[in-house]
């Protein structure tokens, strides 16, 4: 898809030339999601999840309507994208055993691993649409890109 290519490339540089001179991963988040919730049309709630030092998964930077705080340990994409070390693309949420529904409204999500300087996972990049099937690999292959530019 030539125009979601060159979308999500534009985003993607504008993303890098903000975040580079800002050596602060929170900073950096919250540019990502104002970025790109504010961009890509068929994202409904954009935002990342970080594990806290006692393991549990908190909400962070955030755009879209008010979200759960924290996810209920092991249950959900949030936790499977954690646990399988990738990336999930769920086109039904309702056919995903567990998914947590913060909002009734979402239809299909994408869950992204986020890696610090250190290759270790330290949260997630949560996309939800209100559609169904909305997000595929192109999506998949850009935000992965998106987000080790948290911690380059
Ligand atoms: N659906 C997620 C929870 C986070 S909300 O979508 C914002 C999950 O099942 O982990």
């Amino acid at each position: 898809m030539k125009n979601k290519t060159a979308k999500y490339e534009r985003i993607y540089n504008q993303i890098k030339k903000l975040c580079t001179p800002i050596n602060n991963p929170y900073s950096r988040m919250a540019t990502i999601i104002a970025i790109l919730h504010n961009k890509i049309d068929y994202f409904f709630w954009t935002g990342f999840y970080n594990l806290d030092e006692t393991g549990e998964l908190l909400v962070c930077s955030y755009q879209g309507p008010l979200a759960c705080l924290r996810l209920a340990k092991g249950k959900g994409v949030c936790w499977a994208s954690i646990n399988q070390e990738e990336s999930l693309i769920i086109q039904d949420v309702e056919q995903f055993p567990g998914h947590i529904a913060c909002n009734s409204k979402t239809k299909s999500e994408i869950v992204i691993p986020v890696k610090d300087n250190y290759d270790k996972i330290v949260g997630v990049l949560d996309v939800d649409s209100t559609d169904h099937n909305s997000f595929d690999n192109y999506d998949k292959e850009w935000l992965e890109k998106i987000v080790k530019l948290i911690y380059q």
